[in-house]
């Protein structure tokens, strides 16, 4: 069986397209279609009823064209509307970032010691505290709020001086913890951080590791395209019940040609800038569609 519809993705803005980045490394025989809102971004600095709002507007609209399923590539959004959206769409399966990150960095830690660095809104909906102590009780959580980094990133700015002195301020109070408390792995729980991921990790130093969501969520996902028989026509993998003609770690074959759809609600000309950089040079064309204000 096989399912030749897109997959959908959406986010406040360009984040979200680090997610997308992997999803299609991994299923390069599915379609996919995604939607940044850059015309309302941010939302971490939003009330929970606004993103809730947003996010609903979003996921009706990749529904009305048709998508096997959605993935939420914003961390905000997923913490305040996943549940939500889950019951008002029940047939979409929905994939959320929180879950996926929380795994790879509980895997990742040796000490038991996690920092996050995600917005306000996501950070006030404690997703992330509880989707690690869902993997790992015992490990301890120091989540911080980093919302001033957003605007930046989704203007562009990968490393502006401005840039750096709030990535420095954001990760001084991990610094500052006492030895007992100190992180060994920073989970970047917004999808616009892994766009500055290296100045990150240097500003950081060797010691601790830097885990994002967006290759674990691009996992689930085709995890969850294998397991429910919703693959492109052509580009089966089998799953672990059934591996299929090639072999469960076969990688997919694309034999029908994909198609890629980037909306964003704002200018396509600062969106269309940050897709090239993250797309190098697969040509993805961007277009604009409207949304409430
Ligand atoms: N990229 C988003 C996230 O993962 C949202 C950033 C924002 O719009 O504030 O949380």
């Amino acid at each position: 069986m096989s399912d030749p519809r897109p997959i959908g993705f959406f986010d406040s803005g360009v984040g979200g397209l680090t997610v997308l980045r992997e999803a299609q490394r991994r299923l390069p025989g599915e379609s996919t279609i995604y939607i940044g809102d850059s015309a309302r971004h941010p939302y971490g600095t939003r009330s929970d009823a606004e993103v809730l709002d947003y996010a609903i507007e979003l996921a009706d609209a990749l529904v009305a064209r048709d998508v096997k399923a959605i993935v939420i590539a914003c961390n905000t959004a997923t913490s305040v509307a996943l549940a939500h959206l889950r019951q008002r769409h029940p047939a979409i399966p929905f994939i959320g970032v929180v879950r996926p990150g929380a795994a790879a960095a509980v895997l990742a830690t040796r000490t038991g010691r996690i920092g996050v660095i995600a917005t306000e809104a996501t950070v006030r909906s404690g997703a992330y505290f509880a989707a690690i102590k869902d993997q790992n009780p015992a490990v301890q959580v120091e989540a911080r709020a980093a919302s001033a980094l957003v605007p930046l990133i989704e203007a562009g700015d990968l490393s502006s001086p401005q840039l750096v002195e709030a990535v420095r301020s954001t990760l001084a109070t991990f610094k500052g913890l006492p030895a007992a408390a100190k992180i060994d792995t920073l989970l970047l729980g917004c999808t616009h951080f892994p766009l500055i991921r290296n100045l990150i990790a240097s500003e950081l130093g060797e010691s601790i590791a830097v885990v994002d969501s967006a290759a674990a969520a691009a996992a689930t996902l085709q995890e969850v395209i294998s397991v429910n028989h919703l693959d492109a026509p052509g580009s089966t993998r089998g799953t672990a019940a059934d591996p299929g003609a090639a072999g469960h770690s076969a990688p997919a074959r694309a034999e029908v040609l994909p198609v890629h759809q980037l909306f964003t609600t704002g200018a396509v000309a600062g969106f269309s800038g940050l897709a090239d950089r993250l797309f190098g040079d697969r040509v993805m064309e961007v277009e604009q569609i409207s949304v409430r204000r």
